[in-house]
């Protein structure tokens, strides 16, 4: 389990973006999604394959919390009204989103998921 102070929000000098540890990889379910909040804002983890994608957790249709969604292969429909969009890229494959949600790069560190967050 990560605790909120596992993690430095300081800006990194080389860009704006933070690296934030969001959660245990053994916490994310092959084949599942977790839900995570950091610096006040929700995020879905997915896992697929063995590797870990990390998206805003908010759809661009209208708000739907993407982590309490279906997710199929690396397709993961929204619980609301049945969007879908691809987790490795945050791309819409499914209305009635038209926009894209935002996807961040992931890496797992010590075991750790550790997400670039602007
Ligand atoms: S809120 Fe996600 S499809 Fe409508």
């Amino acid at each position: 389990m990560i605790k909120p102070d596992d993690n430095d929000f300081t800006s990194s000098r080389l860009s704006r973006s933070v690296r934030a540890a969001l959660a245990m990889d053994s916490e994310v379910p092959e084949g599942g999604a977790m839900c995570v909040t950091a610096n006040q804002k929700p995020f879905a983890l997915f896992k697929v394959g063995g590797k870990v994608y990390c998206l805003d957790n908010t759809c661009t249709h209208l708000g739907g919390p993407l982590c309490q969604g279906r997710l199929q292969g690396t397709i993961i429909q929204c619980p609301w009204h049945g969007s879908r969009f691809d987790v490795t890229s945050g791309n819409v494959v499914g209305p009635p989103a038209r926009k894209p949600v935002r996807a961040y790069p992931v890496a797992v560190e010590g075991g750790k998921i550790v997400v670039e967050l602007p």
